[in-house]
């Protein structure tokens, strides 16, 4: 009986053993390259005929996407547990512009200067080359370029002589007559305690002529200008009935469901959610105009410089393989797939002037201006440890628990915390 049991014991450790250096990694059955990279859902299927073109030209390498959860927190914290292992289940890492140097710094992703030349450097938008650059060494491929603005109802502001709004004091005016809460609200924007609340807030913090924390490595985001964001923000939720408090639940997603299903007078989105809205079955399809996002009192409009790029994993188990395709998807043929069916913004300056891309998008034109002018988020490896504390914080303040000036105290207070620690998680 007891033999019984060690040789059973034997087996299951055997087992595991097996799972865990062959069972995560797919064992190509059919001889061919295999590599697999995770992403969101992919919304238009520009994924499924980038992959599909790829194999055509490629038939000895199989690409696989998997498909994962709409956050890009949720993503971040996948890519982390498969790359703390040590297992090769992803052989390219699908990086938001914010992971760069936490990826780079645990050299999970190698640095790509031997394989992109300074020219090929100089076919992306500086932003998208200067965000996946860490410690002087470019780690990350742009595919698709980021930056955050506001969408509003022009047939409707048209119809009752408004311009877009500029500031704050706009937005709130027009909301006010146009608006019809609870069928058509002022304002969507993303409210959920999530990555998307910080683009969003950040926006506004920056409109206001404050920070998160400047070039100095300062953390100011308990100063008067943040605070007066936050303020903004609050009170169009909970006092004003501007914005609707289910915003405290949106992501990206949600918010564009409710602008397309005439929900919303004004929405706070990325570009990508353009396409959507002028998709043949769209409600608002021929409404819509995009403007800079508004700002407060005496300051400038900003917008969050967002984006999706390449890594190569140190455990990628054929680079070559996973190179060839990093450099298809963010070539030329690649980005056009991606934006004609996923509207995502191309992160090559050609794609902005080109003929066919244009006819299609001629808003791209208006565009290139408003990406080249997006603000990073602070780079550093602790990033999402930043952010994470403020997410808290303002969100927070969002559902009424604590108050602007209080929640972002408490934010820098635990911000300036994190930092002192010596060590990067
Ligand atoms: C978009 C941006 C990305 C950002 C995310 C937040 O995907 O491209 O940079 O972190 O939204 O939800």
């Amino acid at each position: 009986m007891r033999k019984l049991s060690m040789l059973l014991c034997a087996l299951a450790a055997a087992g595991a053993l097996w799972w865990v250096f062959w069972g995560t990694t797919d064992a190509p059955s059919d001889g061919k390259r295999v590599l697999r990279f995770l992403d969101g859902p992919d919304v238009g299927g520009g994924w499924k005929e980038v992959i599909e073109a790829f194999h055509k030209a490629h038939p000895d390498i199989r690409v696989e996407l998997e498909e994962g959860p709409a956050s890009t927190n949720q993503r971040e914290d996948m890519y982390t547990t498969a790359f703390s292992s040590g297992v090769a289940t992803y052989d390219l890492a699908y990086m938001d512009v914010i992971w760069v140097p936490k990826f780079a710094s645990a050299g999970w992703v190698v640095p790509l200067d031997e394989r992109l030349s300074e020219a090929a450097r100089k076919e992306f938008l500086p932003g998208d080359i200067a965000g996946g650059t860490w410690e002087g060494k470019v780690c990350r491929l742009p595919v698709r370029s980021d930056a955050g603005m506001l969408y509003y109802r022009k047939d409707l502001l048209d119809a009752a002589g408004e311009k877009p709004p500029e500031t704050w004091e706009d937005l709130e005016r027009i909301a006010k007559k146009l608006a019809r809460p609870p069928s058509m609200h002022g304002f969507v924007f993303q409210g959920k305690q999530y990555e998307g609340l910080i683009c969003a807030f950040l926006e506004h913090v920056w409109g206001a002529g404050g920070e998160l924390i400047d070039d100095e490595g300062k953390v100011r985001i308990d100063e008067e200008p943040a605070v007066a964001a936050l303020t903004w923000l609050v009170a169009l939720v909970r006092e004003k009935k501007i914005a609707p408090e289910a915003v405290t639940t949106y992501g990206e997603e949600e918010v564009r469901k409710a602008f397309q299903e005439e929900q919303a007078l004004f929405m706070r989105n990325w570009p990508y959610a353009w396409k959507h809205l002028g998709a043949e079955d769209s409600k608002v399809r021929g409404k819509v105009g995009i403007c800079p996002m508004v700002h407060g009192p005496g300051a400038k409009s900003a917008a969050t410089l967002g984006g999706w790029g390449f890594g190569l994993a140190r455990t990628a188990r054929d680079p070559e393989a996973a190179w060839t395709f990093a450099r298809f998807a963010s070539g030329p043929e690649g980005q056009r797939i991606l934006h004609r069916r996923n509207g995502a913004v191309p992160s090559r300056h050609a794609l902005y002037k080109d003929p066919a891309v244009l006819a299609e998008s001629p808003h791209l034109a208006d565009l290139y201006q408003v990406v080249l002018a997006a603000r990073p988020r602070p780079v550093h490896p602790r990033y999402s440890r930043i952010s994470d504390i403020l997410q808290v914080h303002v969100s927070g303040a969002l559902v009424g628990k604590t108050a602007p000036k209080e929640a972002l105290s408490n934010a820098a207070t635990e911000i300036r915390a994190a930092l002192a620690e010596e060590r990067p998680k």
